[in-house]
């Protein structure tokens, strides 16, 4: 095992894939120190710049006594009134009955997914779906069918010749794609989604609180907010805090509360966590500038760098520049570390082979003149065009 273990490690090295962490202090305002430079945070999900807003530190202060951990799972002792109250607002901003609090969402999905689905249905995945939805597919038994990234047609064609043949069937798709940073056809896909009779679940990670005139995400965006049954997101991105959520219907949400092992088998989250997450909710509804002054930078940075010849995707405040190469883009992180920089490397698995990039996440801190530097600065380096 060990032997196998350093010759994985060998390999890794060698293809450029090694990773290491590195040990930041996050300085709020887009900011972050790391081995005593202070760098411009260009991979950072706080897309609202909310993590660092007081109102989140003071309720989380507020809700720190009498106790700092909550000391049991929800069905044991864990489910305090601030986690209710919490899932009341979010059914609420989500337009649903009913909502469930959970640890992450990496343990939402693989939980809602791997309860609602076993060997005997099927599952159609966006391609470019999260790991965590994948290995709550993984983990379900179910037979899966990968449909083109956002390529309606190709689904349609997957449900005409598979969903019959299979007991249950759930839709799964990102809105907000977190490498690629393009948005779902979320539309159309809920009109399959009826046609086939299949169930639809969605996650909001990347678009809760940046899209729609609320902040609700894609689905409050495209007005289809009735088209999925379950719409799972996070509070750990733009909400600034910790913790992730599905909304849905009251009996989907007491199945879970029944079936999904990593809800029932995991500690709650602390009250101060909850007590932020809510505040961030707040600041959502209270400060809409935050989201359209990031989309509109990201829309002015995206075609900069266009207009230089790089190669960008996405439609939202994630803007990828792919590079191709892992060692290439290995070297143009580092180029832009001189620089001032803290932009990561993004190569496979997390992203297809020969598509490493440059994930660029824009917050609302990064203003529209040190977005202009940025560009002005990546031009310097030797290679572009890929
Ligand atoms: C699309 C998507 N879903 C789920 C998750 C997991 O969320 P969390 O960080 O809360 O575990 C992520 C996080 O990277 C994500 O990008």
């Amino acid at each position: 095992m060990e032997r196998r273990i350093n010759s994985i490690l060998k390999e890794r090295q060698q293809e450029g894939l090694l990773r290491r962490l590195a040990t930041v202090s996050p300085l709020g305002s887009g900011k972050i120190r790391v081995g005593g430079r202070k760098y411009i945070n260009l991979s950072s999900n706080d897309y609202l710049g909310l993590s660092s807003h007081p109102e989140l530190a003071r309720a989380a202060l507020a809700a720190l006594s009498p106790v700092v951990g909550s000391s049991a799972s929800r069905l044991m002792s864990g489910s305090t009134r601030l986690h209710h109250v919490l899932e009341d607002r979010i059914a609420g901003f989500k337009g649903k009955e009913a909502a469930l609090v959970f640890n992450s969402g990496y343990q939402a999905n693989v939980g809602i997914i791997s309860a609602l689905c076993g060997k005997d249905d099927c599952i159609f995945s966006d391609r470019l779906n999260h790991a965590s939805i994948v290995d709550g597919i993984r983990l379900s038994g179910a037979r899966l069918f990968r449909f083109r990234h956002n390529d309606t047609d190709h689904l349609e064609e997957l449900l005409c010749r598979e969903r019959n043949r299979h007991r249950g069937a759930l839709i799964l798709t990102e809105t907000v794609f977190s490498m690629d940073g393009d948005i779902a056809p979320v539309g159309r896909i809920s009109q399959l989604k009826k046609k086939h009779n299949c169930m639809f679940m969605v996650d909001e990670a990347h678009a809760t609180g940046i899209f729609g005139a609320c902040g609700g995400g894609v689905l409050e965006a495209e007005g289809v907010t009735g088209g999925a049954d379950i719409i799972m997101g996070t509070f750990s991105k733009a909400l600034g805090g910790f913790g992730s959520y599905a909304a849905t219907s009251r009996t989907l949400r007491d199945y879970l509360v029944n079936t999904c092992r990593s809800f029932i088998y995991s500690t709650s989250l602390p009250p101060s966590i909850i007590a932020a997450d809510l505040a961030a909710l707040e600041l959502i509804k209270r400060e809409p500038h935050r989201r359209e002054t990031l989309l509109s930078n990201a829309c002015y940075f995206r075609a900069g760098l266009k207009k230089k010849g790089f190669h960008v995707r996405g439609d939202s405040q994630i803007v990828p520049i792919i590079v191709g190469e892992n060692k290439e883009a290995v070297r143009v992180s580092e180029f832009l570390k001189g620089k001032g920089y803290w932009v990561t490397p993004v190569r496979p698995p997390t992203v297809p082979h020969g598509q490493a990039r440059l994930r660029i996440s824009l917050t609302f801190d990064h203003t529209p003149g040190g977005l202009e530097k940025f560009i002005k600065d990546i031009s310097g380096y030797g290679q572009k065009n890929h």
